[in-house]
């Protein structure tokens, strides 16, 4: 695995180092579970290797396929048996859904296909070569037209009714020229607004204003602003049609 091409470089220094628990034995677990599930008929590569989730390459009848496999398990760090963890199992069903509503709603993240119990597979992003990068590792040709797609992504995704809680320029990939948004499990819907709007607005309001935050400090490489404050509030005040933040 280690010289598996797919490996992004942060996977091969983790398993240089010693810092990933990469048995064989998991991932031919993974692979078994994957594969049992019937999300795809051949697993080709671990893409990715996060704190709750891992990515694969798979393809589904020699189609490409990405799975995101949440944890069941992590090891204590005290020692002793791993933890089991059924929450994250929660988080997959999320993301899927979340993912779901936005792509249904024509925003750019990888088309959802199904899921199963803590695992999911969506449009695999990349070519041949490699998974497409991260922004945060891209220096684009024009970084302002960048900079306009993005807010434009953005502001699709709040139109789909959805606000990215962990944006930044590690959760959107460049593929085709563009932006596309993942890892939507802690998005929050703000479509259906429900009992309490105003708390669901203040929340996808600060989640903006976080998220807004950090990508300006990618675009500060070049010397762009953002506009974090003018785009919170025109997209808050977009989704507020009832005008509550005004009356709270
Ligand atoms: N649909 C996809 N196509 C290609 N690569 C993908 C896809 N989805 C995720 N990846 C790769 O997997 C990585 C991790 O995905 P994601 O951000 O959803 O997971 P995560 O749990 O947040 O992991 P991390 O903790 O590393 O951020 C991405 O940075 C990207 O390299
Ligand atoms: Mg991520």
């Amino acid at each position: 695995m280690p010289n598996d091409p797919y490996l992004d470089a942060s996977v091969v220094w983790r398993i240089k180092s010693g810092n990933l628990d990469f048995k064989e034995s998991s991932y031919s677990s993974v692979k078994e579970a994957i594969l049992s599930s019937g999300l795809a008929t051949e697993v080709i590569g671990l893409i990715s290797s996060g704190k709750e989730a891992d990515v694969y390459l798979t393809s589904y009848r020699g189609a490409p396929l990405a799975v995101k496999v949440y944890r069941l398990y992590r090891t204590s760090h005290r020692g002793g048996r791993p933890i089991k963890l059924d929450a994250l199992g929660w988080l997959a069903a999320r993301e899927y859904e979340m993912t779901r509503q936005a792509w249904n709603g024509g925003a750019l993240v990888p088309a959802p296909a199904r899921r199963v119990d803590n695992m999911f597979s969506m449009r695999y992003l990349g070519t041949d070569e490699g998974p497409a990068p991260k922004l945060n590792e891209v220096d684009p040709d024009n970084p302002e037209v960048m900079l306009n797609m993005v807010v434009s992504g953005i502001e699709q995704l709040a139109k789909a009714g959805v606000v990215h809680s962990d944006l930044s320029a590690f959760n959107i990939l460049l593929h085709d020229g563009k932006p596309w948004f993942i890892d939507l499990a802690e998005a929050v819907r703000v479509d259906r607004t429900g009992e309490a709007p105003w708390r669901r607005l203040q929340e996808a309001s600060v989640a903006l204003d976080r998220g807004l935050s950090s990508l300006q400090g990618y675009f500060d490489r070049y010397e762009l602003d953002v506009g974090k404050d003018v785009l919170v509030n025109r997209i808050v005040s977009s989704l507020d049609r009832h005008n509550v933040l005004n009356r709270a």
